[in-house]
């Protein structure tokens, strides 16, 4: 494979699991990553990265270290993610790199993204569930980005249980619960995450863009000083609610819908 495609065979079998429900692919591992990582591998990532804006570090000492958006300081990870996003139709994807030192997990949860989980050392059980145990609230918050909401136990009833070995993908789909836990002390896996685009991601990115168009609203509020006359406070809010109204109205035109579209369809649906 070069790295802007991935593996017509992966792809394939992504296509008939990707938002439906979990996909294990033995020894694809090398369709989406190419050659296999060691744990020196990860030291010297560990080093590259520190300090790189954007990559974040957690690390519970001797037990686990997790590299959020590696990718960001790793170049070849960067081209692997960007190639799945393309596949997937998302805008954006990125690597997390997670390496433990003792048999250590998580905990159960759910994430408001699409994950390959792609193994490279070690051996972890994996347990998953759909998110039809998740109420209506929790699921709408957790999309939001609430503070807080993500943790959920594992359904026994429609439980899937699979074991990752060295090579191994799976595929999480969005907001599926699943707890990963090593069976090994040493562990290193790489996960591909697609983040979720919602739709009110999509309509905000079209309403903002259309917004800075207009000239009219690139120019100062009037002030709302402590010391101004309670009815020129009153006057300048009646000002701010008519020019609000007046905008909201100008996002109703078909010129406006058509640039909102174009904008939509260029930052999340081509
Ligand atoms: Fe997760």
């Amino acid at each position: 494979m070069t790295m802007d495609s991935v593996d017509v065979t992966v792809s394939e079998k992504l296509a008939g699991a990707w938002r439906q429900h979990p996909v294990l692919l033995r020894g694809a591992a090398q369709h989406l990553l190419g050659s296999q990582r060691s744990y020196e591998w990860f030291d010297e990532l560990l080093a590259r990265t520190a300090g790189v804006p954007g990559v974040d570090v957690h690390r519970r000492d001797g037990e686990v270290t997790f590299i959020e958006q590696a990718s960001l300081g790793d170049g070849e990870l960067a081209a692997r993610a960007a190639a799945v996003a393309r596949i997937a139709g998302v805008p954006s994807a990125w690597c997390d790199v997670i390496r433990t030192y003792v048999k250590s997990g998580i905990g159960s949860h759910f994430d408001h993204s699409d994950n390959l989980v792609i193994q490279q050392q070690g051996v972890k059980s994996w347990r998953l569930s759909p998110p039809d145990s998740l109420s209506k609230d929790t699921v709408v918050a957790r999309y939001r980005g609430d503070e807080g909401v993500g943790g959920a136990e594992i359904d026994p009833s429609t439980v899937i249980e699979y074991d990752l070995e060295p090579g191994d993908v799976m595929y999480i789909p969005l907001m599926w619960i699943h707890e990963g836990v090593g069976q090994t002390d040493d562990s290193l896996s790489i996960s591909i995450v697609c983040p979720v685009v919602t739709a009110y991601t999509a309509v905000m990115a079209g309403v903002a863009a259309a917004l800075r168009q207009i000239d009219a609203l690139h120019r100062p509020l009037e002030p709302m000083a402590s010391w101004m006359e309670d009815g020129a406070r009153e006057r300048a809010e009646q000002r701010l609610a008519l020019v609000t109204g007046k905008v909201l109205e100008k996002l109703t035109e078909s010129s406006s819908q058509e640039y909102m579209a174009q904008v939509q369809r260029r930052r999340y649906l081509s």
